[in-house]
């Protein structure tokens, strides 16, 4: 791996195109609050996500037993080549994943807000964990603690499962991600875009951009 993967946290078809024309974007994750906002058909904007992105598409359903959420991933993954199916970290939850890896399907346990349950996940075979940093830290804990401890628990077992950091709430939450070893960061469009920018930067460009016109006049005179 070259550097930490950046999924983009989003269902907005036309900011995925923009990301992912950069050639920055290596996966999507979704939820229903995300499809939600689109305001489209489901499964008609994930196949649209999903012939745009070569990499996973987290797509995820509401079952609350695991008989419903292996019946929904099996649909899901008909939708695209390379759909994850999201799974939350319930019991049944993880009867689930159990169940679908031994099918080949790839899963993503989703609402992790401990070590614990991330530990348990990996145990059960899930392809990805999402840990959601701002959503602990909403609640005055420290979300990356729990990235820091679980890059530690799943390094300590050679474990193929990866930790996607989710909940993200700003570029600082990427920068710890990466420094912590997390695989996979998923972001909102718009912590996506305040990645590039810094201050410092946008002066340099308008002062370069002043220095030449001033030197093409000069050379003129
Ligand atoms: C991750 O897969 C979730 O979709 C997402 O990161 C949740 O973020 P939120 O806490 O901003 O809703």
């Amino acid at each position: 791996m070259i550097s930490m993967k950046i999924f983009l946290d989003s269902a907005n078809v036309e900011k995925i195109k923009k990301a992912a024309s950069m050639g920055l974007v290596d996966g999507v994750t979704t939820n229903p609050t995300i499809i939600m906002k689109e305001g489209r058909d489901h499964k008609a904007v994930i196949k649209e996500i999903s012939s745009i992105i070569d990499g996973p598409v987290s797509v995820e359903g509401v079952g609350s037993t695991a008989e419903q959420l292996v019946k929904d991933a099996r649909e899901f993954v008909k939708w695209g080549k390379n759909i994850v199916a999201k799974i939350p970290m319930t019991q049944e939850g993880l009867k689930a994943v159990r169940i679908l890896s031994k099918e080949g399907i790839k899963t993503n346990v989703t609402l992790v807000f401990s070590a614990s349950q991330g530990l348990l996940a990996a145990k059960a075979g899930a392809s990805y964990i999402s840990p959601f940093v701002g959503r602990l830290d909403d609640i005055s804990e420290d979300g990356m603690e729990l990235i820091a401890d679980l890059t530690q628990i799943l390094a300590n077992y050679d474990c193929e499962t990866e930790i996607i950091v989710a909940s993200v709430r700003h570029p600082l939450h990427v920068v710890q991600a990466a420094k912590l070893g997390a695989h996979i960061a998923t972001l909102p469009p718009d912590v996506f875009d305040k990645l590039f920018s810094h201050p410092l930067t946008d002066k340099g460009i308008r002062q370069f951009e002043e220095d030449y016109k001033k030197a093409q006049a000069q050379a003129k005179k």
